[in-house]
């Protein structure tokens, strides 16, 4: 499979892309391509919500948001990777998002396989829900086939969430596509 994988996080080196990065371990161990693509630096805009696109048409808007449609309409799976901030995704995974609006009809034709990797600081159980059946509901929405969910609780460093058994879940997920 071709997977795109979105990596959200302002740091780099961080908790979030530091499962990511298992996870990608696993896939091309067992013969997946991945394309890593880190929205957190690149140039992408809110969706002005101007309707131009009427959600099947090009985007008023010219940033690197070309460049995620073009990957994710010929993959076969995308990764959702996000920090969980304020029991969300980032800002940044967002506006990737709310950008599919331009593409929203070509996107959910593809059946796109997806999976989400989120790395967050507690470890209570109120803290991933929210951000989870945000995700049910957007693969419902644009018809993405669920592999799975890496919901990183008690990763709120990169030191953390190397000594927790996400890093592994993350890694299994990724082989066993
Ligand atoms: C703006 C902001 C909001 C946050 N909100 C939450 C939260 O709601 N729950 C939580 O457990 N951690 C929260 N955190 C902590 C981060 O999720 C945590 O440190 C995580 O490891 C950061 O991942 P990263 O290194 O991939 O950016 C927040 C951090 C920031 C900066």
């Amino acid at each position: 499979m071709r997977i795109v994988v979105l990596e959200s996080s302002p740091h780099k080196q961080g908790s979030s892309n530091t499962l990511a990065r298992q996870f990608i371990q696993g896939a091309r161990e067992v013969g997946h391509t991945v394309e890593e693509m880190d929205v957190a630096r690149m140039d992408i805009h809110p969706c002005l919500g101007c309707e131009r696109c009427g959600m099947d048409g090009p985007c008023a808007q010219k940033d690197d948001v070309q460049k995620i449609r073009d990957a994710l309409l010929s993959a076969d799976m995308a990764v959702f990777v996000t920090p969980v901030y304020y029991f969300g995704m980032s800002a940044q995974l967002k506006m990737v998002i709310d950008r599919f609006y331009s593409y929203t009809m070509k996107l959910s034709a593809r059946h796109l396989k997806t999976a989400l990797i989120a790395a967050a600081w507690d470890t209570d159980s109120d803290v991933m829900p929210y951000l989870s059946s945000h995700y049910q509901k957007l693969c419902r929405y644009m018809h993405f086939q669920d592999c799975g969910m890496v919901l990183g609780t008690g990763c709120g460093t990169p030191g953390q969430t190397k000594n927790s058994p996400h890093m592994r879940e993350a890694y299994q997920l990724g082989r066993n596509l």
